[in-house]
């Protein structure tokens, strides 16, 4: 089941993303701030009435972003994560968006073959953008348009 989230949430989406990622995780102070602004928005999907993934999305002006997309583990591959994607894409049409963002860590190669199923095109990188416990690690900028014609989803 999708649902949006809120401020309240911010706990539990902090330890939801604990568990996803092992690098840049999110405290619930960081989620709760993000979630607080009237430009951001975010769908959780829970499944048994467990959240087993959330998406975080930015709008400025016609861009949208997604700020942070993960689903835990035990629930990966179950299609979860191209839900949250196209409920967001929803949200960000009705906003007035004709792009979506991201940016994505480029020692990610399953978050990129992902995004690139689905039909996000690569734009370009920010070298050494992010910085991990094992160094230095390049951005990749991924854009998808989300206007006009039916969005590709996975075959
Ligand atoms: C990336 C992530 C969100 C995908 O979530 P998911 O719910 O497993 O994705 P889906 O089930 O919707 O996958 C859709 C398609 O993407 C591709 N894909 C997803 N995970 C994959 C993997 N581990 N290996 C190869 N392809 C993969 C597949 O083509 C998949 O379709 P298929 O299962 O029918 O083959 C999840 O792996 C995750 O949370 N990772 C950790 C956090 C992260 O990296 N977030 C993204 C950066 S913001």
């Amino acid at each position: 089941m999708l649902r949006p989230i809120h401020i309240d949430d911010a706990h539990n989406l902090a330890v939801l993303h604990a568990a996803c990622f092992s690098d840049g995780v999110w405290s619930a102070q960081q989620l709760a701030d993000s979630l607080a602004l009237n430009t951001t928005f975010g769908y959780a999907v829970e499944q048994d009435r467990n959240l087993a993934g959330f998406i975080v999305c930015q709008m400025a002006a016609d861009q949208a972003e997604i700020l942070t997309l993960c689903v835990v583990p035990p629930m990966q591959r179950r299609g979860l994560a191209q839900e949250l994607l196209r409920q967001a894409i929803l949200h960000a049409q009705k906003q007035g968006a004709e792009t979506l963002m991201l940016e994505v860590g480029a020692d990610n190669p399953v978050a990129c073959r992902f995004y690139e199923i689905f039909g996000f095109k690569q734009q370009g990188k920010r070298r050494d953008y992010y910085q991990r416990h094992s160094g230095l690690v390049d951005a990749l900028l991924y854009s998808l348009t989300i206007t006009g014609a039916d969005l590709h989803t996975a075959p």
